[in-house]
């Protein structure tokens, strides 16, 4: 949600800035900016709305661009305040063009800045939050002393301690071309440093092919960046010591490998990403699940985690979109393996509540990215109130996995498209692994069970391999209803995620209106909404409910919806073609394991339906991956 990047060193600072912009348009492509001092100290910004491309089409072919300057800034925006458009784009300036800065974030406060600061004169250009900053620091630059960088740096302490709100930012300061400024309240930001050079951004992955020597900041520090080294300070002024770290984080694929946008290859790469899970955590259905392969056996977070996976009474799941509906699968899977009460929790309600906690309750932070604001602040919430965090994520360089107990990599790969799909199949993974050896621990489940089980684990690579092995049922489907302007899924049991989850991905790529619902609610309200014109996709696998799925399907049907059954049995013909307009086969796995291969033929569907009306698969319309504003 909104990237910054900033570079001082002895390489030309423009290409370089855009190159690690582009690796950061997963957070937002609104607009995007650039600000530098060319070596004769001038500053230019340049902004365009839109994805990078645009600015990087209005960027004029001249020198300073290519080798002559080495101090710049640079932004990716996904707008809160203010349209999406060139005037509202960072970097933004007091006025003057002598101080530029890029944030990430949100400043709660602004109105009433800029009320005061218009007051005294100062005239607003854009309707962004962000404006407030760059005018009260120029404005304070005019009522302090501001000639030498330490003065400079009281004035961006003074200017900090007026601002309420969430920030990341990069400030330049034409005074002082050797200085690059990088502080971090509630969202994320890096430094690296490489051979002659620093580079700030929003997440590792825009430096990591520069360096992999890293500094994360944490709230409320202020670093400032010259070519001798960091000086870091607490926004009191207080000296902390900088202490980079060597991460080693695999380069960034931005590659297709063929396929026409990343969200189809990553669907594909599922089968892959599943083994890569399971991977050295469970080996075969006799040897015990190991969460953290590799750990040593004495370790404190060995102990911790056994302590986790033998006494916790009660587990509270926090996350956010997908990530909730996979929290939703490990509900279902935990409470039946282990029957421990299971919580699952939108981490942006949560983090308002007063939680109950104690301290036997579990905390599962779900998260791809380990950075999205309200379940990093729901996890804040609950730790300082006793409870022992464990965190599911993509990202074990992420602030989450950095402020958890225990961090459960789900490995799937970076996932570039916005709309989630392997991450999702790698979370339910580390559910299922989690339930699975908190019930050998405790044992609450039958050996021969949880056997099956991981039997069932150890298969599903292949099954999903055959669930992708045919889409041309799934495109016709997509084609047929691909002018639908409302979809419902419905699904029962373990597959009531998939429902929401197939409606999520329909919604966020395609735009067209779909809700998941439990088949039993069906009848208490949406049931009124059906008629020829609504398409109902119903998950429907062997198992407890199944035979209630079907009534449910039935009760659709004799309300002249289409139906659209998604299903590993074999269903009488007859039965089938009175019940179903479509039916889409997908292979036979156990009932608790099946929203791992159900999921798929939801994935495909949203993805052919999107790709049918022409919508920007992997950046759709107002969304980011990574949400670091709440
Ligand atoms: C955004 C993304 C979703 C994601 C959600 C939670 O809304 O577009 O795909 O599910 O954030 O993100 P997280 O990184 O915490 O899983």
């Amino acid at each position: 949600m909104c990237g910054i990047v900033g570079y001082l060193g002895k390489k030309s600072a423009v290409p370089l800035i855009l190159d690690s912009l582009r690796t950061l348009e997963y957070r937002g492509y609104d607009s995007a900016g650039i600000a530098f001092l060319d070596d004769d100290n001038l500053f230019h910004i340049y902004k365009a709305a839109g994805k990078l491309v645009n600015l990087e089409s209005v960027l004029p072919d001249s020198t300073p661009l290519k080798s002559g300057s080495h101090i710049g800034i640079g932004h990716i925006r996904w707008a809160t305040h203010g349209a999406a458009n060139e005037i509202n784009a960072h970097p933004h300036h007091g006025g003057h063009q002598e101080i530029a800065l890029v944030h990430n974030g949100i400043i709660e406060n602004y109105f009433e800045i800029k009320q005061e600061l218009e007051a005294k004169g100062r005239n607003f250009i854009s309707d962004t939050d962000t404006e407030c900053i760059a005018q009260l620091l120029e404005q304070l630059t005019s009522e302090m002393p501001s000639d030498t960088p330490e003065q400079f740096r009281v004035v961006i302490q003074a200017t900090l301690n007026k601002l309420v709100g969430a920030y990341a930012l990069s400030i330049i300061n034409k005074k002082f071309p050797n200085h690059l400024f990088a502080i971090r309240n509630h969202a994320p930001l890096v430094i690296g440093k490489g051979e002659n050079e620093y580079l700030v951004a929003s997440d590792a992955v825009a430096i990591i092919s520069h360096t992999q020597e890293l500094l994360f900041l944490k709230d409320k520090e202020i670093a400032e960046i010259t070519p001798e080294g960091i000086r870091l300070t607490r926004l009191d002024g207080t000296p902390i010591e900088a202490v980079l770290e060597h991460v080693e984080l695999g380069p960034l694929q931005i590659d297709k490998k063929g396929f026409k946008h990343f969200m189809l290859k990553e669907i594909y790469e599922q089968p892959d990403v599943v083994r890569n899970s399971l991977s050295g955590r469970l080996v075969s259905a006799e040897r015990p699940i190991r969460l953290l392969p590799g750990e040593p056996k004495d370790s404190l977070k060995k102990q911790t985690l056994d302590t986790i996976l033998k006494y916790m009474d009660r587990i509270v799941i926090v996350g956010c979109g997908t990530s909730f509906n996979a929290g939703l699968v490990g509900k279902y899977f935990i409470e039946e393996m282990v029957s421990v009460p299971v919580e699952v929790e939108s981490a942006g309600e949560y983090r308002y509540r007063k939680p109950i906690i104690s301290d036997k309750t579990l905390i599962v932070a779900i998260s791809q990215s380990g950075e999205t604001a309200d379940t990093l602040e729901a996890v804040r919430r609950a730790a300082k109130l006793g409870g022992k965090i464990l965190t599911i994520t993509n990202r074990e360089d992420s602030s989450l996995a950095r402020e958890s107990d225990i961090v459960l990599p789900v490995r799937a790969g970076v996932e570039i498209s916005v709309c989630a799909t392997k991450s999702f199949t790698a979370q339910i993974i580390v559910f299922y692994l989690l339930g699975l050896a908190m019930a050998e621990m405790r044992q609450t489940a039958s050996e021969s069970q949880i056997k099956e089980l991981k039997t069932g684990l150890l298969k599903t690579p292949a099954l999903i391999e055959a669930a992708l092995s045919n889409p041309e049922p799934v495109q016709a489907v997509a084609k047929q209803y691909g002018n639908a302007a409302n979809v419902l899924f419905i699904a029962r049991g373990i597959n009531f995620p998939v429902a929401l989850e197939g409606a999520l991905k329909l919604k966020e790529i395609s735009y067209i209106h779909a809700e998941g619902y439990s088949g039993s609610e069906l009848k208490h309200g949406p049931i009124a909404m059906l008629d020829e014109s609504i398409p109902v996709i119903s998950v429907l696998v062997p198992g407890v409910v199944f035979e209630k799925m079907i009534s449910n399907c039935q009760e659709a049907k004799a309300r002249d919806a289409q139906m659209i059954g998604i299903t590993s049995a074999v269903i009488d013909s007859q039965k089938a073609e009175s019940t179903f307009d479509d039916l889409l086969q997908i292979p036979e796995s156990l009932e608790l394991l099946s929203p791992l291969i159900a999921t798929v033929p939801l994935q495909l569907l949203a993805y052919y339906m999107a790709e049918y009306l022409g919508k920007d698969v992997d950046q759709p319309r107002n969304l980011a991956k990574s949400v670091t504003v709440e």
